[in-house]
This record gives C-alpha cells, structure tokens and sequence, in this order.
C-alpha cells in the first residue's frame, strides 16, 4: 500500500537509524503508519505505547524491533517503563480523538490530552530524550476567527471544543518544558490528516467515514452547506514532515504546519467518493454540528518549506485512491472494527 516516497531529506533517511524511538498512540491512524515508516528508517527498537481505546491491534506492524506495550499514558509506571527503553525520540500522538467525542466526554478528553501530556513530557525530560514531537492540530489551535491562510503566529483563545482547547493546552505544556526545563520539543500542527489506516467510525474524520457509507450504498451526509473547506493532507505526506520534526536541528521550540496547503469543498470531496466507490445514491443534507464553526481552512506552508524543506506531495484524488484500495484490502477487518 503506497504511502508516498519515504524520507528524501538526506540527514532525515539516515538518523533514524540504529537508534530507539518511542510512539505514544502508535496503534492509531497516523501512529502505525509512522511506526512502519521508523522501521524501514532502520530503528533499532521501536516502543509503542497505546490503550487500544481508539486502535486496532492488526493496524499495527510486525517486526521483532517493536515492543508494544498496551495501556495509558497516564500510568506512570507504564510511562516508565516505555522509558527504560532510552528512546533518544518521542512522537506523542497518544490522544483523545475528537471534536465530538470530546463535546460528550470533557473530563476524559481533559485525563488524556492535558495530564496524559503532562505526564509524557514530564517523563521525557527525566529520561533526557533527544527531541519530542508533539502532534498538536492545526484544525483546532487557530479557532474559528484566524485569516487564512492560518499561519503559526495567530493565537486564538476562541476554541469551541474541549479537544481544541486540550490540544492548544498540551501546546502550553510543550513550551513550557521547552522554555523552562530546556526540553527539545517540536510542536507539529497536523491539519485534516487522511489515509490508510483511519477505520471510520462515530468519532473518526469525514473520509474514512464517507468512503464507508459510500461502499454501503448510503448517500452521504454532508453537515452544513458543503461549501466548507478543508485542508485535507495525506498521510504520507504528514509521515515525511514529523520524520523531520524528529531530527532537523534548529528547530526545537517551534511550532510547525504540517498541511497540503490546498483547500478542498466538502461537496466535492463527497462527489469524488461517490464517483470513485460507484455509490449512485448521492448526497443528504444534514444539519450542522453546533461546535463546527470552522467554514475554511487552508494552512500556511511556508514555514514547513524554510525550516524542513517540506513540501506535500500527494495530490488529492491519488491519496483518495490510496486510501480507497486500503480499504477493500482490509474490508473484513473494517467491517468488523468500525465503531458508529
Ligand atoms: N487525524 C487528524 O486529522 C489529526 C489532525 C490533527 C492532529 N492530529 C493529532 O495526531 C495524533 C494522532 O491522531 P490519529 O488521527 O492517528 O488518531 P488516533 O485516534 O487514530 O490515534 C490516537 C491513538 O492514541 C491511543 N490512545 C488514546 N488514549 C490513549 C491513552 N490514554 N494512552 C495511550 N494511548 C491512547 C488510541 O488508541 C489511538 O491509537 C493525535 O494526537 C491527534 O490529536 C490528528
């Protein structure tokens, strides 16, 4: 299953390799997908740290290097042993995930996204790691107000959801394990992340869950007026940027885009589904979340380009086709995980 060309930044091909990394969620969408990437960069051992609240087991790779290791990131004694592995990097992409479940579940979305966080980072500090990524969201630190395109500078204290609020929060404490403990922690802002690996499901993102109705015949329902844009970005694409985020020297204490830079209507990504799946029975007009206030999104680029020499490039209807073909490989296994 094609993910796109792995790292062609020369330093980023090589660093990985021979060396210990651990990932927190790395049985989710974007985290086994990174876990495969680490591999073939040639890791000598590959630490997962993931509860299985939101992941499936088969979702992750097999390889002797990876040591799994099943529950929260708010158990510190797990926490420690995850570090006694001495990982020199940490992508921190365990997670509450999202908007809605959040909205229903505040005070657990609050456990994971900003004590979890705490606690990851305190744990990288005392273990002396080379560098933490964490993947904040795009989609949600720049609020509802922020001109397009959103760039790393705006500040928004408008969220509308608990998970915006606990991302921008686990931002806070990354800056400030930076600022005052010195720790080199990149803050990566995902925007609309899709791809292989994303079982669709009641809390999940709107591809996943369109390709799913789509092959189940439903029409699919669009939340709002379909005018609405966003910055959907594949994965493979989010692979090479954190993979950056992960190494790159000079860059510690940033925060960092990582998008497509291209804005796509929900109305067309809807007709793209259908035409691709062959799904006759068109769209259903539906009504709008209350918490999405967001009706375009488009990220800034350009710092991802200067400091990372990132630059996406997968367009929109290959990875739709990537992640299509995914999911007839998998069809069993989705039918059996997806969670509505
Ligand atoms: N997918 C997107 O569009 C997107 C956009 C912006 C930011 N992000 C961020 O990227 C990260 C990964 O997102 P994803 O799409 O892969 O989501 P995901 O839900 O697939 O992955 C999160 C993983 O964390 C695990 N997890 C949840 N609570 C945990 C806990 N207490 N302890 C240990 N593991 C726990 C889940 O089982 C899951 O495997 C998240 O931090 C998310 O906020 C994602």
């Amino acid at each position: 299953m094609p993910l796109g060309p792995q790292s062609t930044h020369p330093q980023v091909a090589t660093a990985y390799r021979g060396r210990t990394v651990l990932v927190t969620g790395g049985a989710g969408c974007i985290g086994s997908n990174l876990c495969r990437a680490l591999l073939e960069a040639g890791v000598q051992r590959l630490v997962v740290l993931d509860d299985l609240s939101a992941a499936e087991p088969w979702n992750l790779p097999e390889d002797e290097r990876l040591t799994f290791l099943q529950g929260t990131i708010l158990d510190p004694d797990l926490l420690q042993r995850a570090f006694a592995a001495r990982p020199a990097f940490v992508f921190h992409l365990a997670a509450f995930f999202a908007n809605q479940n959040s909205v229903e579940h505040p005070e657990s979305d609050l456990q994971v996204n900003g004590l979890g966080t705490l606690r990851l980072l305190e744990a990288a500090r005392a273990a002396g790691v080379e560098r933490v990524v964490y993947a904040s969201s795009g989609c949600s630190v720049y609020g509802s107000q922020a001109p397009l395109p959103l760039r790393e500078d705006f500040v928004s204290l408008n969220l509308d959801t608990p998970y915006q609020i606990t991302k921008l929060l686990g931002e806070l404490y990354a800056n400030f394990f930076h600022n005052y403990h010195g720790l080199p922690v990149v803050r990566a802002r995902l925007f609309n992340v899709y791809g292989p690996g994303e079982v669709p499901g009641r809390y999940r993102n709107v591809i996943p869950n369109f390709i799913y109705w789509a092959q189940r015949g439903q029409p699919l329902p669009i939340t709002g007026t379909g005018e609405e844009t966003r910055d959907f970005t594949y994965v493979g694409d989010i692979l090479e940027g954190l993979l950056r985020c992960g190494v790159l020297p000079g860059i510690a204490g940033q925060a960092i885009n990582l998008a497509s830079g291209v804005e796509t209507r929900v109305l067309d990504l809807a007709q793209q589904v259908n035409a691709l799946t062959g799904n006759r029975a068109g769209l259903r007009h539906t009504q709008r979340r209350r918490w999405d206030t967001h009706s375009r999104r488009r990220a800034a680029i350009d710092k991802a380009r200067q400091l990372l020499g990132y630059q996406p490039r997968t367009d929109f209807a290959t990875g739709l086709r990537h992640t299509l073909a995914w999911f007839q490989n998998h069809h069993k296994e989705i039918e059996q995980a997806a969670r509505f």
